[in-house]
C-alpha cells in the first residue's frame, strides 16, 4: 500500500482562522479532525498553553465552525499526572531524577491516507522540560465508522524512567447521564449482559488473569449518553481492547458531570521501566459510535472485524467434527478412523482431534498430565499424526489438531527437564489450576519452543488444515526467572511475546485456520483475533444457555468468529440445539454413529442448508429482533448487502400460560422488494410447531411495518426461515 503523507499546513491556517482567537505573542489554536462518514473526533491545540485537547467527539459536524460554538471544557485529550490534574491520569510516569510529574505540550502531527478507506492521524506531543515523546495515533476507517486509538510513548533520558499509567485512549463526554453495559461471567457462563447508570466517581471495569483477557469481565462495553439505548435508538459508544491479558476501563464522572473513559492494559501491578530509546507501544482500544441504538454499533464493529480485525474474517470456513465430548481422552485409530468416517457422512469438512493425543512417560489420559510433551502417544497414535492426515485424505476431509503449547502439567518431561521455562514463585508451593502451570512467555527459549511445537507439527504433517489453539488456565503463581529484577513487567511481556511467537507463525503459515480457545471463552479479544479465524465461545454448549452466550458476544464480534458446536449438553431436541448453533459457525460434538436415521438425514439436510446460507450469515447485517434478556424469545436475522436473501432465526425459549408472541418486525430488508417465506430446518419427526409463514410470499414493507408470525408458543423451540427475494 502506498502511504501518501499529508501536510496539514492547509489545516492548520484554515483551522487558525476558523478559531480567529490567535493574539500577538501566543500561538495559534489549531483543529485536528478524526473522523470516519459519520462519525467526528476532534482535537484543539489550545494556542495559548500549548496542550492538546479534545473538542468534540459524536456524530459528524457538518462544518468545523460549529466547534467554535462549543464551549471549551478543558478535556486534556491525554491527561497527565503531577501536574495541575486532579482527576484520574492517562499517562503517569516517574523521570530518572525521581520527578514524578509529566507535562505534554503539542509538537507537530502527520496524517497517512494507506487507502481511501483508512486515515492514519499522529499527534506527537512532548514534555518541555524532559526528553520524552507521546505519539497518539488514531487510525480511522471511514466507511465502517471504526476508530482505533494507540499510544506510543519513547523517552530518551540518560538513564531507564518508569511509567506507572500508559492508557491506549483518553475519550471525555458531556451527556446528562451515562448507562454501562458491561459484560461479565466465569467459565461456562460467557457474556451476562448488566447496564448500570454511572455516578459520580469511578467505576472499573477490569481483568487481572495474566493470560487472557476475558473469563470475569469481557474487554468490552457499551456507554450510553443521555438515556439508555436500545436496538434502534440512543446514542452510545461500543469500544473493546485489542489485548488478550490484563485490561482496564475506568470511568469517571467528575464534579461537572463530565465522564472521561481511559482503556488499556491493568496498570495493576504494571510498572514498567521504559529504556532510553526503546518505544512503548500500547495495543489498540477500538471503538465506534452510533446514534442509532446498539444495532448499528454492532453492525459497525462486525464490518470492520471482517475487514480488520479477525483472520481472514471475509474469507469462507470449514465446518468441524470434534471428538472432545464423543471421547473425551479415551480414543485409538480404530476409533478416530469411525470419526473420520463420521466427518465424510454428515457432509462436514474437518475431523478435530482434540486433547489427549500426545505424550508418553507420562500420557495424556486425563488432565493430570502430560501436557508439553508434545510426541504422538504411541498406544494410542501407533502410527502417528501422519496416518490420520492420509486417512482423512482418503474420505476426501481434512484433519485438524487441538494443541495447548503456553502450559505444562508438573506430570510431564517438560516439567523435569526445564523447571526455569515455568512461571512459579520462589518459597512458595505451586499453586495448580487445571492441574497445570504456565510458561514463561518472556523468556527466548520459551518462545523458541511454542513456536517450533507448533512448527514442528506442521511441518512433519503439511496436511493438518485446522488447529484448536488453547489455554486453558489464568497467570498465579506470576513469577518469571528470566525477569529477574523486572518482575512488574511479565503481564505486559507475556502478552507481547505472544503475539511474537503468532506474528512468526503467521509469516509461515498465513492462511492456516485456527481456533482461539480458552478453557471455553477466555480469550476473546481483538489483540488475538487478529492471527486467529475464529474463537471457541464457551464450553457450555446448552442450547438454552447458549443463546444468551451467542447473544452476548453478537455485539462485538461477528458470527463467522463464534464457532457454536451441537453436543450432548441440554435436553433440548436435535432442531433447537441445531438451530441455535446456526447462528454462528456451525460445528459437530455428537456420537454420530448414535443418531437415528432420522436424525442423520436431519442434520444432513441442515449442514447442507447452512451451506447454502452461510454466507449471509457470517457476512451478513445482524438484526436482534427480540432480546433474550427482555422476554420469553429470542429472535434474529441477518441480511445480505443486496437484500435479496434474509435468514430468520426464532426461538421461544419459556411459554406462560396464555402468552402468544405477536408478529414481529424484521429490519434490514427493502421495503420495495418482495420476498418469499420459506421455513427449512423442518425435523422429518417429533412435534413441529410455528412455522405456519412458510410458503408465503410478503413485500418487504409489510414485513417491516406489519411483521411475520416467527417461532412458536411451545418452550424450547425454534424455528428458521429462509427470506428470498
Ligand atoms: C478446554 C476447551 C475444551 C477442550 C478441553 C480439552 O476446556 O475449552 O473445548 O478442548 O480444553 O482439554
Amino acid at each position: 500500500m502506498k502511504k501518501i503523507l499529508l501536510s496539514l499546513i492547509f489545516l492548520y491556517s484554515i483551522s487558525s482562522l476558523l478559531i480567529g482567537q490567535t493574539q500577538a505573542g501566543l500561538q495559534k489554536d489549531i483543529l485536528i479532525s478524526t473522523g470516519t462518514s459519520n462519525v467526528d473526533l476532534v482535537y484543539k491545540v489550545n494556542g495559548r498553553d500549548g496542550r492538546l485537547y479534545q473538542s468534540y467527539i459524536g456524530a459528524k459536524l457538518g462544518n468545523l465552525l460549529s466547534l467554535n460554538q462549543i464551549r471549551d471544557a478543558g478535556h486534556l485529550a491525554y491527561a497527565t499526572f503531577g501536574t495541575d490534574n486532579l482527576f484520574e491520569p492517562a499517562i503517569r510516569m516517574t523521570h530518572n531524577d525521581g520527578n514524578p510529574s509529566l507535562e505534554l505540550k503539542y509538537v507537530s502531527h502527520n496524517v497517512e491516507k494507506p487507502n481511501a478507506n483508512i486515515t492514519i492521524t499522529h499527534i506527537l506531543l512532548k514534555d518541555p522540560e524532559y526528553p520524552v515523546e507521546v505519539t497518539l495515533n488514531i487510525k480511522s476507517f471511514s466507511a465502517e465508522d471504526v476508530i482505533e486509538q494507540w499510544v506510543e510513548i519513547v523517552q530518551k533520558e540518560a538513564k531507564p524512567l518508569t511509567i506507572y499509567n500508559y492508557a491506549s485512549s483518553m475519550l471525555h463526554f458531556d451527556a446528562s447521564k451515562y448507562w454501562l453495559t458491561q459484560f461479565h461471567g466465569d467459565w461456562a457462563e460467557e457474556m451476562k449482559m448488566q447496564e448500570n447508570e454511572l455516578t459520580s466517581g469511578i467505576k472499573i471495569l477490569d481483568t487481572k488473569l495474566g493470560t487472557r483477557a476475558h473469563m470475569y469481565q469481557t474487554p468490552v462495553f457499551f456507554l450510553s449518553l443521555n438515556e439508555k439505548s436500545d436496538e434502534n435508538n440512543g446514542e452510545l459508544i461500543a469500544g473493546t481492547l485489542g489485548w488478550s491479558g490484563n485490561f482496564q476501563f475506568l470511568f469517571e464522572v467528575d464534579e461537572k458531570n463530565s465522564l472521561r473513559v481511559i482503556s488499556g492494559i491493568n496498570p495493576f501491578a504494571s510498572e514498567y521501566t521504559l529504556q532510553p530509546g526503546k518505544v512503548f507501544k500500547t495495543p489498540s482500544f477500538i471503538f465506534t459510535y452510533s446514534n442509532q441504538g446498539k444495532g448499528l454499533a454492532s453492525r459497525n464493529l462486525h464490518h470492520w472485524a471482517t475487514s480488520y480485525g479477525i483472520l481472514d474474517g471475509n474469507g469462507p470456513r470449514m465446518l468441524l467434527l470434534n471428538n472432545w465430548e464423543t471421547t473425551y481422552f479415551k480414543f485409538d485409530e480404530p476409533k478416530l478412523n469411525g470419526l473420520l468416517d463420521d466427518t465424510k457422512k454428515m457432509g462436514l469438512d474437518v475431523f478435530l482431534l482434540d486433547d489427549g493425543w500426545f505424550a508418553n512417560k507420562y500420557p495424556r489420559n486425563d488432565d493430570k498430565a502430560g501436557l508439553g510433551d508434545w510426541q504422538e502417544n504411541k498406544t494410542k497414535l501407533p502410527d502417528g499424526l501422519g496416518y490420520l492426515v492420509k486417512e482423512a485424505d482418503k474420505r476426501g476431509v481434512k484433519f485438524g489438531i487441538w494443541i495447548e503449547p503456553e502450559m505444562v502439567n508438573p506430570k510431564s518431561e517438560l516439567y523435569e527437564s526445564h523447571p526455569d521455562w515455568i512461571l512459579k514463585l520462589p518459597n512458595r508451593p505451586e499453586h495448580y489450576y487445571r492441574n497445570q502451570l504456565v510458561l514463561d512467555l518472556t523468556n527466548p527459549k520459551v518462545q523458541e519452543f511454542v513456536y517450533n511445537t507448533v512448527d514442528g507439527m506442521l511441518t512433519k504433517n503439511p496436511g493438518i488444515a485446522f488447529i484448536k489453539w488453547d489455554c486453558n488456565r489464568m497467570m498465579t503463581n506470576a513469577y518469571s526467572v528470566y525477569l529477574k529484577d523486572k518482575q512488574s513487567q511479565l503481564y505486559i511481556d507475556y502478552v507481547n511475546n505472544l503475539y511474537n511467537v503468532l506474528d512468526r507463525l503467521r509469516q509461515k503459515y498465513p492462511h492456516l485456520p485456527i481456533m482461539l480457545c480458552s478453557g471455553g471463552g477466555g480469550r476473546v479479544d481483538y489483540g488475538a483475533l487478529r492471527y486467529f479465524t475464529d474463537f471457541w465461545a464457551s464450553d457450555d454448549t446448552d442450547p438454552l444457555e447458549r443463546i444468551y452466550i451467542q447473544w452476548g458476544y453478537s455485539y462485538f464480534f461477528p458470527s463467522v468468529s463464534v464457532c457454536n458446536h451441537i453436543t450432548s449438553w441440554g435436553k433440548q431436541s436435535l432442531k433447537f440445539k441445531t438451530d441455535v448453533a446456526m447462528m454462528g459457525k456451525m460445528g459437530y460434538d455428537i456420537p454420530v454413529n448414535e443418531l437415528t436415521e432420522k436424525e442423520l438425514k436431519f442434520s444432513q439436510d441442515a449442514i447442507a442448508n447452512y451451506k447454502r446460507l452461510s454466507d449471509i450469515i457470517w457476512h451478513g447485517d445482524l438484526y436482534r429482533l427480540a432480546s433474550p434478556y427482555e422476554g420469553n424469545r429470542a429472535v434474529l436475522m441477518y441480511v445480505n448487502s443486496a437484500k435479496n436473501k434474509a435468514v430468520l432465526f426464532a426461538y421461544t425459549l419459556n411459554a406462560r400460560y396464555g402468552e402468544s408472541f405477536n408478529r414481529i418486525r424484521l429490519q434490514g430488508l427493502d421495503p420495495a422488494k418482495t420476498y418469499k417465506i420459506q421455513e427449512i430446518n423442518v425435523p422429518t419427526e417429533g412435534k413441529h410447531t410455528g412455522g405456519s409463514e412458510s410458503g408465503k410470499t410478503y413485500s418487504g414493507d409489510y414485513l417491516m411495518k406489519i411483521g411475520l408470525n416467527a417461532g412458536s408458543s411451545t418452550a424450547l423451540t425454534s424455528n428458521v426461515f429462509e427470506i428470498t427475494e
